[in-house]
């Protein structure tokens, strides 16, 4: 098996050395708030991408994240997915998990999935495989994954498939995808793991009119069950997402609100929209 693959696997199973493991039905979210930031600051020498960061997304909100160029959109992410350590500050995931004290590994376990802007699914294994193997799943089932999936796994694949308009694709290999497919296929192997928040990093990025409009329908229809926040720069796909937009700014919040009320904000026009 190749290192990435391995790494993945082990990634999705939660497999990795050391830490505790959370269960994901300990996320308290008895307070309807799924993550809570409060004062993150993060300093990369002494130059500060997130400066007293304070930022809270409901369960099952749908939030946009605008923002210029080096305004600290991904090292929030970063932050909150356990790739970054804050130098201060607070980061809950539901009422009970400190994310500033769990690696990289507990933090998906414990629901919160990533999806980076550049797919990176099997290219050389079909669409169906792809989605199997990113299955959430414990060592026992590993071992069966090259035999007979159970029925209600075959379920979960097959309403993947059809979430992420790829039914016709399934048994294509992942390789001979377009771009577009590709993207909604590695958000497909995320919502295999079942997160309850997804963190999607420019997700439309290359993408034609009439995927984007798909992509946006696709994270309508996901939010409820799941929670999402989404940084994107396409203001039209911003628009299509219809939730709250939080701007990003010198790595802190400089305005949030519905789109049209950030969009009509005079340092929002100032710092970012109005170049
Ligand atoms: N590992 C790092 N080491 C040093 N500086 C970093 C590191 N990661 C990010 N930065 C800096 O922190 C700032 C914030 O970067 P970040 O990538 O979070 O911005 P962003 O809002 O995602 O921007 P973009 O819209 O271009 O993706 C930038 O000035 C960047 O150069
Ligand atoms: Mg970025």
């Amino acid at each position: 098996m190749s290192t990435a693959l391995s790494q993945k696997l082990d990634a999705v199973s939660g497999n990795a050395s050391g830490g505790h493991r959370v269960n994901p039905g300990e996320l308290d979210l008895s307070h309807k708030v799924i993550l809570y930031l409060d004062g993150i600051s993060v300093s990369f020498d002494g130059f500060k991408a997130l400066n007293d960061l304070s930022l809270t997304i409901d369960a099952g909100e749908l939030r946009a994240i605008i923002g210029p160029n080096g305004a600290g959109k991904t090292t929030m992410m970063d932050v909150i997915t356990g790739k970054t350590r804050p130098d201060s500050g607070t980061a809950f995931f539901g009422q009970s998990l400190d994310l500033t004290r769990m690696n990289e590994p507990e933090i998906a376990h414990a629901g919160i999935g990533r999806k980076f802007q550049k797919p990176t699914i099997f290219e050389q294994l079909t669409v169906f495989e792809n989605l199997e193997l990113a299955m959430k799943t414990d060592k026992r089932v590993w071992k069966s994954l090259f035999a007979q999936l159970a029925s209600d796994e075959r379920d979960r694949v097959a309403d993947t498939l059809q979430r992420i308009r790829l039914v016709d694709e399934a048994d294509r290999l992942a390789g001979l995808l377009s771009h577009g497919q590709k993207q909604w296929l590695e958000i497909g192997m995320l919502l295999m793991q079942e997160p309850r928040l997804l963190l999607l990093d420019e997700p439309v990025a290359g993408m034609t009119d009439e995927e984007t409009e798909r992509t946006a329908e696709l994270f309508v229809s996901l939010a409820g069950k799941h929670s999402l926040v989404v940084v994107e720069h396409d203001m039209a796909f911003v628009e299509a997402l219809g939730g709250k937009v939080t701007v990003l700014h010198e790595g802190a919040v400089l305005a949030e609100g519905d789109l049209a009320t950030v969009q009509n904000d005079a340092r929002v026009i100032e710092v970012y929209l109005g170049r």
